[in-house]
Parts: C-alpha cells; sequence; structure tokens
C-alpha cells in the first residue's frame, strides 16, 4: 500500500487524488493547501487528514510517496523539502519556469537518492504512446515530419492561473516539447517560434501570447511543427502526426461518443471534442499515476525524469528567445 500525501489540491491536485484513491494498493493519507477549505474538501472527498503545514506531512509516519500539483512556482520548494524527508516524488509540470532556479534544483537533489517522476502525462496516453511505438518499431521507415497540434478550449482560464504559469510556450508549449522528444525518441537541436495575440487581449496584459507555430529540427533532422492556441470553439484539440517514406500514424481527437448525424443541414455531424485535459487524458493520468505506483513497487527508476523536465524547459526558453528575436535559436545558445 502506497500512501500518498497530494500537496496542492486545486483543479489537477484534486483530480490526482480521486486517481490515488481508486487504486486497490494505493490510498491518500494528507491533503495539504494553503487553503485550508480546499484540503478539507478534497480529504472529504477522498479520504486522509486535511492540513496547512507541509513540514509536518513529510515528518509523518504515514506518508510513503507525495503528489505535488501546486502552484508551478512552488515546486522546487516542494521538491526539494520532499527529497529532504525521503519521499519519492510525483511532480505536475513544468518543474518551474525558471532554468536556473531548475538547474539549481537538479544540483541540490544530487544529495538524494530519491525517485521524482514529472507529470508528462501524456506520454501515458494509449493512442500518442501507440504513434510512439509505431515510430520506434520502424513502421513508417524513418520520420521524417512530426506534426503536433494542441489548442485548448476557451475562454481563458482565470487570471491567476495565467499569471502563474509562466507564459504559453513554458506552461503549454512544454507539453508538445516533451511529446516531440518522446516520439523522435532523440534530441531537438534547433527551434524557431512565430507568436501572436489573436484570442484575448489578457494574454497581452500579461506580457504573454495565445496563438504560436513552432518549427524545430532533430539532431538526425527530421523537422517537427507543433502549433498553439488558447482557444477552440469545438473542445481540447490535441493530435499527433508522424510521416515518414513507408506511411504516415496519427493519434487522432475524442469525442464523448462515435456516434455521427446525418440530415439535410450536415453530413456526418459529431459532437464537440471531449473538453479539456481533465476529460481528454483521463486514461492518461490514470496510467501516470499507476506507472508510479508499480515504479516504487518494482524498486525502479521513474520512466519520466526531472531530465525530461529539464530538457523540455531548454526547449521552452528556446522558443521564447526565437520569438523575442524573430531568428531560429539553438538549443545549445541556452
Ligand atoms: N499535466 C497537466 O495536464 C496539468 C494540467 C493542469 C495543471 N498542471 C500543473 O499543475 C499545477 C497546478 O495547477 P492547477 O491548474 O491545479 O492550479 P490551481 O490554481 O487550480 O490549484 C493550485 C492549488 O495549490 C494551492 N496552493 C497555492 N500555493 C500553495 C503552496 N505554497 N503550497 C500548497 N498549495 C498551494 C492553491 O490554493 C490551489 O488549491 C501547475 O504546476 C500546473 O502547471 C498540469
Amino acid at each position: 500500500m502506497v500512501r500518498f500525501a497530494i500537496l496542492g489540491t486545486g483543479r489537477i491536485g484534486a483530480m490526482h487524488a480521486g486517481i490515488v484513491a481508486r487504486q486497490p494498493d494505493a490510498a491518500v493519507t494528507w491533503c495539504y493547501d494553503v487553503d485550508h477549505d480546499r484540503a478539507a474538501a478534497c480529504a472529504a472527498q477522498v479520504g486522509g487528514r486535511a492540513s496547512t503545514d507541509v513540514d509536518a506531512i513529510l515528518a509523518a509516519d504515514d506518508v510513503d510517496a507525495v503528489l505535488i500539483a501546486s502552484p508551478t512556482n512552488t515546486h522546487v520548494d516542494l521538491i526539494l523539502k520532499s527529497a529532504a524527508a525521503g519521499k519519492p516524488i510525483l511532480c505536475e509540470k513544468p518543474i518551474d519556469v525558471d532554468l536556473a532556479k531548475v538547474e539549481a534544483c537538479r544540483a541540490a537533489l544530487a544529495d538524494f537518492d530519491v525517485p521524482l517522476q514529472l507529470g508528462f502525462n501524456r506520454r501515458f496516453d494509449p493512442s500518442h504512446r501507440a504513434v510512439r511505438d509505431a515510430v520506434a518499431a520502424g513502421e513508417i521507415g524513418a520520420l521524417e515530419l512530426l506534426v503536433i497540434t494542441s489548442r485548448d478550449p476557451g475562454p481563458p482560464p482565470p487570471r491567476a492561473i495565467l499569471e502563474a504559469c509562466g507564459g504559453l510556450f513554458r506552461d503549454t508549449s512544454i507539453h508538445d516539447f516533451d511529446m516531440a522528444r518522446f516520439v523522435l525518441g532523440e534530441e531537438v537541436t534547433e527551434v524557431y517560434a512565430m507568436a501572436a495575440n489573436r484570442v484575448d487581449p489578457v494574454f497581452a496584459e500579461l506580457g504573454d501570447v495565445d496563438t504560436a507555430m513552432i518549427v524545430m529540427r532533430s539532431a538526425s533532422g527530421a523537422l517537427v511543427h507543433v502549433n498553439n492556441s488558447r482557444r477552440t470553439n469545438y473542445g481540447y484539440d490535441q493530435r499527433v502526426e508522424a510521416f515518414g517514406a513507408d506511411g504516415m500514424v496519427r493519434s487522432n481527437n475524442h469525442r464523448p461518443s462515435e456516434v455521427s448525424r446525418h440530415g439535410d443541414q450536415a453530413t456526418a455531424a459529431r459532437t464537440p471534442l471531449l473538453h479539456f485535459f481533465i476529460e481528454r487524458y483521463a486514461a492518461a493520468y490514470e496510467a501516470e499515476i499507476r506507472d508510479f505506483i508499480d515504479m516504487l513497487a518494482a524498486g525502479g527508476r521513474p520512466s519520466v525524469t526531472f531530465d525530461d523536465g529539464h530538457r523540455a524547459l531548454l526547449l521552452s526558453e528556446a522558443a521564447l528567445q526565437s520569438y523575442r528575436e524573430n531568428r531560429p535559436v539553438t538549443v545549445a545558445e541556452i
């Protein structure tokens, strides 16, 4: 039985807590949040006790692992505290939006032998993973083009979340940069990003962008295209397409059902796509937590690492620099 403390019980923390509580070999023993009411509401749903004192939780003898789902700018502090307490960590992405802080954290972690798995949940999506597996098995020959579409449903998230998130490239595109590395099976070496404000004035007010097209080159010469928007009017648009000399493999969007309607106004009409990450990636979040629990039980190493989080953030920084300077940027420059 793996006993979890959930650190941060907002949107994603409460969802993770529910998944942990459903596992036959895991339980939530503590819910921590700076907002006691949120922690208490989460504990009422999944069991365990609520607290606003993380040090007491990390010292408790009924915590085998922590799941960090607090705002991004609190991750490094909670990672280091949890590592010092000897607790295995499953931490939401990104590690932080400040590259220097991430690199200092990596150096500090060298003092502790604690497994840390990073929450790049999309790697666990069965459809995206099937694309990766097909590419790795050589089904399409050498990969030539990889196209990743990732567009959030509107309207924009609350301003407080946007203020804390680090901007489009570090908060959202970072998932796509990780997906690119996952499918490519090699590193990206060069990034060229164009971006714009097309969706909502709040993004420009925060010095952020809401629309982007990013082109990248891999070490072996494959080309990658990532396109992002903070708004669709048809649901969460998440597609991955890999192309090579021997064919193409694509992970398509998901809908609530496979029903299509035909009439005098439209044919093959279907429902909007599943709304957002909690709906679209439900299976992925569950598989991610199972992978973490199974890894702990087997005494293995995490399949998604701190290094993966660091490398994806390097691509976010390269994209940001490319956008600001309007030129291709090599990852080696970062
Ligand atoms: N993998 C994914 O698909 C995915 C999706 C959404 C969010 N995230 C990540 O999860 C994290 C949380 O995002 P969210 O959307 O759930 O945010 P949220 O604002 O809904 O929830 C954050 C919670 O943390 C609490 N909190 C604030 N400061 C804290 C602190 N110092 N210690 C503990 N708790 C604190 C808040 O009270 C709130 O309940 C972010 O890092 C975000 O990037 C990942």
